[in-house]
């Protein structure tokens, strides 16, 4: 192959990139950025060393590699939040969709303006914490609370900055009914109301509201943990959400200062030296270990992912009526799929699907 034909090449891959994930984003109710993407997709040339690097991408592009276009929107959608791009926030949300050529040469020209930040910028792969997620999560966390009816030691794997980790601190509507955690389920008094309110439209049998929910210990791990105390990281994680969906960027600053109060820190560590090294093979009696994980499996390759299920069914082999063990797993589907929550309780170790629902949590169908 000429350097020219590997050069058109990777060209080609990126701007059909661009396309790809402007799909996902109309799919996934971002027109804005989809939007975005096309545009960049179509309009972005070889004319300047950031555009020139940005097609010259090595590796994957796509959404399901390496995601250039996410990593290119999160740094635009960064500096219009820090107020360093004047122009092009008149083109962002709240505003109306944009023109298309506006658009572009705003954000052409942006690029080009802050190359260096940019550079920097799309080192460093997509990190995202959905608290969106938390919805079917917790509907998990009352399901396993309503059988074994104890105090549960979370174990999250994959937990980026932990939001999902506190999620019995927010206060949920699963279409007709509602839940909060009861006080004296929490650990130590809390004076304050729920840090936010999750929606989920719901169909199917209710959630075990009813259950004894009650958090006696969490921990988490994350190959790259985000800590929100800190504000470029905490602006990184806002910066990746979209810019048109105000509702997800609403309930993520508040879930941020939630977690701030509750001081959660997240381990660095892969997830598969991190839960044999810290997944107790005896276990307290009265207590239900619950290791749990969102939107992180497909990240693993095979190797760890045997060695995870291969360290919970060993541990799950000990666990016993007064001392089990759950494997709560919130992951997409298949193309074309959405997302299912599963289940495995030890004692017994049957694997069961709780539900269906979709990936940000919008809405969950409860299979049980
Ligand atoms: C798509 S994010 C999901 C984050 C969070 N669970 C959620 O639902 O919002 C996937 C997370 O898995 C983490 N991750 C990927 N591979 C990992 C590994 N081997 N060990 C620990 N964390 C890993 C990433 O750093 C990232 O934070």
């Amino acid at each position: 192959m000429t350097e020219r034909s590997a050069q058109s090449d990777s060209e080609l891959h990126v701007r059909q990139a661009f396309l790809s994930q402007a799909a996902y984003c109309d799919q996934l109710g971002s027109p804005f950025t989809a939007t975005l993407c096309r545009t960049l997709g179509q309009g972005l040339e070889r004319s300047s060393a950031i555009e020139e690097e940005i097609f010259a991408w090595r590796g994957d592009p796509g959404p399901h590699a390496d995601s250039v276009p996410l990593r290119v929107a999160g740094a635009l959608h960064y500096l219009v939040r820090a107020g360093r791009a004047a122009e092009l926030a008149q083109l962002y949300p709240p505003h109306a969709l944009p023109d298309p050529a506006r658009l572009l040469a705003a954000a052409r020209r942006l690029l080009r303006e802050d190359a260096a930040f940019v550079h920097e910028f799309l080192r460093h792969p997509p990190q995202t914490n959905e608290i969106g997620r938390s919805a079917a999560l917790i509907a998990g966390w009352l399901e396993i609370a309503a059988r074994t009816r104890q105090p549960l030691h979370l174990f999250e794997l994959g937990a980026s900055a932990g939001l999902n980790l506190i999620a019995e601190r927010y206060a949920y509507r699963f279409g007709e009914v509602s839940w909060i955690a009861a006080r004296d389920g929490r650990e130590g008094a809390r004076a304050e109301p729920a840090a936010l309110t999750l929606k989920c439209g719901w169909t199917g049998a209710s959630p075990a509201v009813q259950a004894p929910l009650s958090v006696r210990s969490r921990r988490g791990c994350d190959r790259h943990p985000l800590n929100v105390a800190d504000p470029a990281q905490r602006e990184r994680l806002m910066a990746y959400v979209w810019a048109d969906q105000t509702e997800r960027l609403a309930r993520l600053e508040a879930a941020i200062v939630a977690m701030r109060a509750n001081s959660v820190s997240i381990v660095r560590a892969d997830a598969a030296d991190w839960i044999e090294s810290v997944l107790p093979p005896s276990a307290q009696p009265g207590v239900t270990r619950v290791v749990f994980h969102s939107v992180f499996w497909s990240y693993l390759d095979r190797t760890s992912q045997e060695r995870i299920a291969k360290c919970l069914t060993a541990v799950g082999a000990t666990a016993s009526g007064d001392a089990p063990l759950a494997w709560l797993r919130f992951e997409l589907g298949t193309k074309d799929e959405p997302a299912s929550l599963g289940l495995t309780l030890w004692p017994g170790g049957a694997d069961e699907r709780l539900a269906r629902a979709h990936p940000h949590g919008a809405w969950v169908r409860w299979e049980r």
